[in-house]
């Protein structure tokens, strides 16, 4: 299986999934990273592997993802011969021309147990509510905003005296266990031929 992961930060997750590759607990390998930051921490982290990065194109958009940047993001993740994309910490919204190009095959982690928090700083959000537990979602990517079927989700307590800091920092830590985890599942899921066949 060739991953693309895409990515506009620190790329922790990134690593954790490139950690995973490396000692054969994922059976993958990461065949391009993307991302529209050329300041992103990720594009360090991945060039210090040795793996082909690419920047996507949004001059101009603040946040939005332009059709035509999609449409090159796509044709680029089908030219290193990508199966299935990582969203890892991508903070722009997917949609039509990438959703067309991998269906059911792009995958999205989001710092919260999802349908609760979704959007921005998901962990501000679950301090801000009050919440006793928050955690993280892996789940496949449908054009909403952190919608989508989950695939695998990990726990995490709200501790007294907790800061946005501290809560997103002990979010982090499940994000890196669980999204290899999920990496795994629709690994094992992609190998088993449909029936009939
Ligand atoms: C992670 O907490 C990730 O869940 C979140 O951004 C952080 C990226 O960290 N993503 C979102 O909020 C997307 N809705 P990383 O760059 O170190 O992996």
């Amino acid at each position: 299986m060739r991953l693309g992961i895409l990515g506009s930060g620190s790329g922790s997750n990134m690593q954790a999934i490139l950690d995973g590759v490396a000692d054969g607990s994922i059976p993958a390998t990461i065949a391009l990273v993307m991302t529209e930051n050329p300041q992103g921490y990720i594009l360090e982290r991945a060039r210090k592997a040795g793996i082909p990065t690419a920047l996507i194109d949004c001059r101009g958009f603040k946040s939005k993802f332009p059709e035509e940047a999609q449409a090159e993001t796509a044709a680029a993740l089908k030219e290193a011969g990508v199966d299935v994309v990582c969203l890892a910490g991508f903070m722009r919204l997917v949609k039509k021309p990438l959703l067309e190009a991998f269906p059911d095959r792009i995958l999205n982690i989001h710092p919260a147990l999802l349908p609760a928090f979704p959007g921005l700083q998901a962990w501000r959000q679950a301090l801000e509510a009050g919440v006793k537990e928050t955690g993280c979602t892996v789940h496949y990517v449908d054009g909403g905003m952190d919608t989508g079927p989950v695939i695998l989700q990990g726990k995490v307590p709200v501790l007294e005296g907790d800061t946005p800091e501290s809560l997103h920092e002990r979010i982090l830590e499940a994000e890196h266990r669980i999204y290899p985890e999920a990496i795994r599942i629709v690994a094992r899921k992609l190998a088993v031929p449909a029936p009939g066949m």
